[in-house]
Parts: structure tokens; sequence; C-alpha cells
């Protein structure tokens, strides 16, 4: 991807026909009042239109409320959420879709995916997201925490193929497994927790490389990311660090500190592995 050519306005093409903005803001652990609604407007006002949802985060509301006052038309907004794995583990997928409609205030999700490959079930879904595509309903249909063989599994049946695959993705853990058999398949990918639980403000090689640009840890991999063709959706509920955030189209890294950053992975999950399942969150939702 040419550098010169990012911007806060660039959008990747998916599958299904419509396109995402490369760069986002994501909502998760804001909560679902005052502190979530303020931080989206910052969102706004420093031009994110990316918002990522889910209805586990239990905030679709405030998202819907907050674009609503401000008063960006919606066109203009990309908004994705997520089916809940209490949903899919209860066979409740519909109840959970129509749900999320609801609580955004919308009469069409920009993108919905599956939240974890819920065992038994995710086969299941993704016939019951195929037909919401089918009406309308949301422009677009992903996945998130899909590996390869979960993939797989998806494709062997899908009547739409998966547009997105959302995966934790940071300098401590860079699954191309995974990320290569997207590219492989049109399937764009999404780095969740980019900045990696604090490695991001914290590891010394990244912060070499952010004092040789004149820019944050945070930036540099928020860049690094950008570069590698990946979405990607920092969240901050300070309105300095939104801002900042999304100031990183001014400067390139070259191949040699990409290098670095890199080599720096681990396979160190902040979050849950996809390929144990027994750890999965249920939360209860209505
Ligand atoms: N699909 C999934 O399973 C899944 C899982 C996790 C996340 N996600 C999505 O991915 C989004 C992003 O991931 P995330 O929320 O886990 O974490 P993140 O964006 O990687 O990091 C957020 C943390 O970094 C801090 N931070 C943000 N900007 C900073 C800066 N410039 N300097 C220093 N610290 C900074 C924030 O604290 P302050 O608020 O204090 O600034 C917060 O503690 C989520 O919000 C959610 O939409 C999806």
């Amino acid at each position: 991807m040419s550098q010169e050519k990012l911007s806060i306005s660039t959008r990747i093409p998916l599958s299904s026909g419509n396109s995402i903005p490369q760069f986002g803001f994501g909502v998760w652990q804001l909560g679902s009042g005052e502190e979530a609604k303020r931080a989206i407007l910052w969102a706004l006002e420093a031009g994110y239109r990316h918002f990522d949802t889910a209805a586990a985060y239990q905030n679709e509301g405030v998202v819907g409320e907050a674009i609503r006052e401000s008063g960006v038309p919606r066109e203009e907004i990309f908004i994705t959420t997520k089916l809940a794995n209490i949903h899919q583990r209860d066979g409740r997928q519909r109840h959970g879709f129509e749900k999320s409609l609801e609580n955004l205030g919308l009469d069409y999700i920009d993108l919905y995916i599956q939240h974890w490959p819920v065992p038994g079930r995710y086969k299941e879904s993704w016939a019951i997201m195929e037909d919401y595509y089918k009406q309308g309903l949301t422009k677009a249909i992903g996945l998130s925490n899909f590996r390869v063989s979960h993939l797989k599994e998806i494709m062997a049946d899908a009547t739409v193929m998966p547009a997105v695959d959302q995966i934790e993705f940071n300098p401590g853990i860079q699954d191309y497994e995974t990320i290569n058999f997207c590219k492989e398949h049109n399937i764009a990918v999404e780095a969740w927790s980019p900045l990696g639980g604090g490695m991001a403000a914290s590891d010394p090689t990244i912060a070499a490389i952010a004092q040789k640009y004149g820019k944050s840890g945070p930036q540099v991999v928020l860049r690094w990311i950008l570069q590698k063709g990946i979405i990607v959706f920092p969240r901050s509920s300070k309105q300095e660090r939104i801002v900042q955030n999304a100031d990183v189209f001014d400067f390139e890294l070259a191949a040699e500190d990409c290098a670095k950053i890199d080599a720096l992975n681990a396979w160190k999950r902040t979050g849950r592995d996809p390929d144990h399942p027994e750890g999965f969150i249920y939360r209860v939702l209505d």
C-alpha cells in the first residue's frame, strides 16, 4: 500500500461490496454512560468515522445516541457490532441481531460479525447472518477470533464469504498464518487490542523508534499496523489520546523500523486463545 495515500479517510474495499474506513475507534470497556458518549463525540470531532462495538460491550445504545447527537450524517459513519457468544450458544442469534439494531437505533448495520467461534454453533450462526445480509439489514458480515481451521469450516458451506476477520494483533501477537490465509481469500483483517495491553507505550524498542520519528509509542504501533493494510480502531477515554492516536498520517515508518517491530512477536496474547473455547466468556444478555 502506498503510504502517501494513507489518511484518516482511507477506506478498504470489502468483498461484500461496501468499504470500511481503515482507521476507527473501539468502545470496549468505555461503559454505557457519559464517559463513552464523551469519548465517541471527541472521536467524531477528531475525524473518526468508524466505530467498533459489540452486544457484549453493552454500549450499543450510547454509540447510537452519540452519533445522532453529533449531527454527522449516518451514511458517513461505519458501525460494526458483534453477535454475542451467549446468543450463539443459546440459539438466540436472531434475537441478538434484532436487539443490536434496536439498541443502536439503526435500520442497518455496516458490518455484523461473530464475536468468537462458539463451538458447535458458528456455522448455524453464519447461515443466519447471511440471511440478514441478503435482506440488506447488514451491509457486510464477518468473523472475529477465527483461526484458519474455523475459517475453512465456515467457507466450506458459505453462500456469502466472510468480509473480515477481527483478530488480536499487536507487536506481541502477530498471527501471520491467519493473516496470510485472509489475504489469499479476500478477507480484510482487523486488529483488536492494537496497543497490546500497554506494550505500545512501554516497550523500549518501540520507544526508540518513536523517539526517532518524534511520535509516541502508540502512534508508531498504529502506523505500523496501518502500513500493513490492516484495519485498526484504538480505544481511549481521554480526549488528548483520542486526538493523538488519529495523528498518524504525517509520517511513514521505514521498512527497517517495521522489521524491528515485527521481531517483537512473542505469541503473547492479552486476550483469550480462540483455540481454547473453554476460556470464552458467555456474558449474560437479554
Ligand atoms: N473482537 C474481540 O474479541 C475484541 C477484543 C478486544 C477488543 N476489541 C475491539 O478492539 C478495540 C481496541 O482494543 P482495546 O480496547 O482492547 O485496546 P487498545 O486500543 O489496544 O488500548 C486501549 C488502552 O490503551 C490506552 N491508550 C489508548 N491510547 C493511548 C495512548 N495514546 N497512550 C497511552 N495509552 C493509550 C487506553 O487507556 P485510556 O482510556 O486511559 O486512554 C486503554 O487502556 C476495542 O475497543 C474493541 O472495539 C475486540
